[in-house]
């Protein structure tokens, strides 16, 4: 048997349990990792990434609250051709705990942990490349940052090697901050074994990958040239609406546009949606259902499945699921929720930017 067959196959965890902290004006669902982006939610970017790195077998963390809804959404992952396994953690203790947690599913493989309301613009096989190549029991993904306490960080120095990795710091000593992709080894079982709950009383992985570094297990780390949005921080659902639109959107019509309608750009509209007597300036995502009428769209907007969008002038806002936007002239940068109604404004001086939670109405 060569030496690639009994080699145990890398596996993928996901980590979607956590408060459950409901998001404002979103709060019809608890799990911030649901939250749609172009329509669609952020843990399916998750799973699109691990399964693009020819993983199979993933383990879903979930919690008591969120957990249900989760599996829902996601499945048992076969619309990706993996086989996705729910993992409950009971209460949440922190990221290492969550790998102690699924200690059973992981056995001896190596595995790629991924923080579920993370989103990076590219894809991950080069660094399991890396991992693989370079025999190291962790790789890990830095980005600069402009808020360093808000994040694990990493000092490293100039030819590369890490010097220490701080949970949140007061006091940072470098902005490069931990992105919530990790690789690791079985080597981190152990080094988690020999941590303690930090201060606010979490099993910090942080500080099992600095164990790692104080016991001269190589780490390798790689500075992430692309965007990265840690959605569950900043919650800045516009903002990774415009990157997922621009980066990753393709034209695909699925629904019915009426001849009186123009549609340009990267726009993709999903079955069942109807577009009637509008102009639509991609990129822009419509979900199915959707009804789009004497209406102009312009780009980086997402339309939710069951929407309705009638005489309204619309740039670069998510519309949730639900929602309908009646004699809107016009609205902007703006983010309505799900079921919520926004009828009859008109303001001949200036765009609405509005942020609307769900099921609420506004009329002016
Ligand atoms: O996003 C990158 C940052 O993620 C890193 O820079 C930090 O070093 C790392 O600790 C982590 O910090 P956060 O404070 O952002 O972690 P958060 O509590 O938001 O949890 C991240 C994900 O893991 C989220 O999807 C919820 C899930 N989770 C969290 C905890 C504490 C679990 O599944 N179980 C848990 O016990």
């Amino acid at each position: 048997m060569s030496e690639n067959e009994t080699r145990p196959v890398m596996k993928g965890l996901i980590l979607s349990g956590g408060k459950g902290t409901r998001l404002r004006p979103i709060t019809h669902t608890g799990a911030k990792q649901l939250v749609p982006i172009a329509n669609r939610p952020i843990l399916a970017y998750v799973v699109d990434n691990l399964a693009n790195a020819g993983i199979t077998e993933v383990g879903m963390i979930i919690s008591p609250e969120t957990g249900e809804e989760i599996k829902e959404t996601m499945g048992d992952g076969s619309e990706w051709g993996v086989k996705i396994t729910y993992i409950p953690q009971t209460e949440p203790k922190g990221l290492a705990h969550a790998v102690v947690v699924a200690r059973d599913f992981l056995g001896d493989s190596p595995f790629v942990m991924y923080l579920g309301d993370n989103l990076i613009g590219c894809r991950i096989d080069k660094f399991v490349d890396t991992f693989n190549t370079s025999g190291s029991d962790a790789v890990i993904l830095l980005k600069p940052v402009d808020n360093p306490s808000s994040f694990g960080i990493a000092e490293v120095a100039e030819d590369g090697t890490i010097v220490r990795l701080v949970e949140k710091p007061k006091e940072p000593k470098s902005n490069l901050a931990l992105v919530g992709v990790y690789i690791f080894s079985t080597r981190i079982h152990k080094a988690i074994e020999e941590i303690e709950p930090s201060p606010r009383g979490e099993l910090e992985i942080t500080d099992a990958i600095q164990r790692l570094v104080t016991v001269g297990a190589p780490v390798q780390s790689q500075v992430l040239d692309t965007w990265w949005l840690d959605t569950g921080k900043k919650d800045d659902l516009l903002a990774a609406n415009t990157v997922v639109l621009d980066e990753w959107l393709k034209r695909d019509i699925k629904g019915s546009v009426d001849e009186e309608s123009e549609v340009t750009g990267r726009v993709s509209i999903a079955e069942g949606a109807v577009v009637k007597n509008s102009t639509l300036r991609g990129p822009i995502v419509i979900g199915k259902g959707s009804v789009i009428k004497d209406s102009f769209v312009g780009p980086y907007t997402s339309i939710g499945d069951g929407s309705k969008v009638k005489k309204s002038i619309i740039e670069h806002s998510v519309i949730l699921a639900g929602a309908e936007i009646d004699h809107v002239d016009r609205l902007e940068d703006s983010l309505i929720g799900r079921d919520a109604r926004v009828g009859k404004c008109h303001n001949k001086h200036k765009a609405l930017r509005l942020m609307v939670g769900d099921d609420s109405v506004v009329e002016v």
